[in-house]
């Protein structure tokens, strides 16, 4: 496995690799690697010649200072997770390296903008909008990987490949949990004991919610759940929606392979999210 620092090196590589005639798979990541970031690394690996993933905790991306600066940042351990995963390639950027200057375009991804992480985090996604932009220049993927964890933000990366011409595919792989049902996330790390023993009530309340969309109106599923996290003192709801799943605009009635529960919490300063599909 080789380890990249600089967009130029990297980019001279690629362009080696693609005369002889190889494939290239992209797992964009900010690191702190855990199974979710590994099971892309594998599918991604089983579809490509060669995978390169890149590790940045982008900036630009980030609407919280707290949230920014206790983002953890592991790479001696990630690269040892990477290589032990067969990956090809690592690019692990500076902050100067990507943004010699701060990037002045400004992103606007329509109503993906108005509702849950667009709402919630302003900015977010032109930041995570412009790093995969340069990201997807860099690297110039065949094919680039993204996790159903964030399902917004597969939407915004899908809006943005059609919209810019990007020439590469997308392909969305499905979310890794633990075994309690908690979905893994870099932030988990940023949990107390107390605080990871009750995050798992953030899929139960998930999947309960699931099961009386079956049966009830949206609007009674949305009072459940408000009321489910007023009894859990560790965890604030931020939001729980009931989306359409390719829009990802509010919905009032289940349509089944259609449907997004998805939902924000707070356990102390640390912010997790998740969602269903049903
Ligand atoms: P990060 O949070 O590190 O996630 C990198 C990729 O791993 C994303 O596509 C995310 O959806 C996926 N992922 C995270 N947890 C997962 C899980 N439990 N199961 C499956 N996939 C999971 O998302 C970002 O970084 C950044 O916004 C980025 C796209 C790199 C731009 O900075």
């Amino acid at each position: 496995m080789q380890v990249f620092f600089e967009i130029k090196t990297l980019q001279k590589y690629l362009q080696n690799q693609r005369k002889l005639g190889k494939s290239v798979g992209f797992v964009p990541t900010m690191g702190a690697l855990h199974q979710g970031h590994l099971s892309l690394i594998e599918t991604a690996k089983n579809q490509n010649d060669i995978v390169v993933c890149s590790i940045f905790v982008n900036p630009t991306q980030f609407n919280n200072p707290h949230d920014l600066a206790v983002y953890p940042r592991t790479l001696e351990a990630d690269c040892q997770m990477l290589e032990e995963a067969n990956c090809d390639i690592v690019f692990a950027p500076s902050a100067a390296e990507m943004y010699p200057s701060l990037p002045t375009l400004k992103f606007d991804f329509g109503t993906l903008e108005n509702v849950m992480e667009g709402k919630f985090r302003p900015g977010h996604f032109n930041g995570v909008g412009i790093v995969v932009s340069k990201l997807f220049n860099i690297v110039q993927p065949n094919k680039a990987y993204f996790g159903q964890k964030d399902l917004q933000q597969c939407a915004v990366i899908n809006c943005l490949v059609k919209d810019l011409s990007f020439s590469l595919d997308l392909v969305i792989c499905p979310t890794q949990r633990e075994k309690d049902g908690l979905a893994m996330s870099s932030r988990n790390r940023n949990l107390s004991e107390e605080q990871r023993v009750i995050a798992p009530e953030i899929y139960k309340s998930l999947t309960a919610a699931s099961e009386l969309l079956k049966h009830q109106s949206s609007t009674a599923v949305k009072q459940f759940v408000k009321e489910y996290f007023e009894v859990i003192e560790d965890i604030e709801l931020e939001y729980f929606e009931i989306s359409d799943f390719d829009t990802l605009l509010p919905i009032e009635e289940l349509s089944v392979g259609k449907t997004a529960l998805c939902i924000a919490a707070f356990m102390g300063k640390t912010r997790l999210i998740d969602n269903i599909i049903i």
